[in-house]
């Protein structure tokens, strides 16, 4: 069995941080998760779900993380490593931003410290899987450097599995 470095869970680029979870974050993950369009959920649910985060991180070694705009101080979203469809030797990088936050290059810029942060753990391939309509998030990818693999078919539609090594 391979082991991993955990991974870092402070990150900064030229325009954000990612920081870990504060159970602080809930009312703000609330609202982040209601731009998905089916409903609001519990902010007590939510506060349980950030503790259940910061407990699994310690025993896989990787998180999801809050992304915070350095110059404006506010939480724009979350990017990070998930076990997902995949495993904990190859994770799958994962993100998602308010509307009012796209198209500025932040998933791009939020993804590239992730993957740095995945290969200083020691692990040499990560996956993304991703709705065939989700132009934006296949176009992260693309910037990425991830490539596709294969396509599989959900209850809810098609899922490109895409793949990248790294360094
Ligand atoms: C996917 C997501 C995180 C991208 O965030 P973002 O900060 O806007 O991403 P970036 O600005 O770094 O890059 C987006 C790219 O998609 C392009 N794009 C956006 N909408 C597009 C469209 N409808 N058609 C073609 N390209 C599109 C942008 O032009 C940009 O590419 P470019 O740099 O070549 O111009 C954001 O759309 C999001 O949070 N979506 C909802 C959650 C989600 O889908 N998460 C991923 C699940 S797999």
């Amino acid at each position: 069995m391979t082991t991993y470095e955990a991974m870092t869970y402070h990150l900064e680029t030229e325009r954000l941080l990612l920081r870990p979870w504060a159970v602080s974050d809930a009312e703000e993950f609330c609202t982040l998760l209601a731009e998905r369009g089916n409903g609001t959920p519990e902010v007590e649910r939510i506060r349980t779900s950030i503790e259940e985060f910061l407990t699994a991180s310690q025993s896989t070694g990787i998180a999801l993380l809050p992304i915070v705009r350095r110059a404006e101080g506010d939480f724009i979203g979350y990017c990070g490593l998930i076990i997902g469809r995949s495993t904990l030797d190859e994770p799958e990088i994962a993100y998602e931003l308010f509307r009012h936050a796209h198209g500025n290059g932040y998933a791009t810029e939020a993804a590239a410290a992730v993957l740095g942060a995945a290969a200083a753990t020691g692990r040499t391939r990560l996956w993304s899987t991703v709705a065939d309509w989700n132009t934006p998030s296949l176009r992260v990818l693309d910037k990425l450097g991830f490539t596709r693999d294969r396509v599989t078919t959900e209850e809810n539609g098609e899922v490109v599995w895409l793949t990248r090594a790294l360094p």
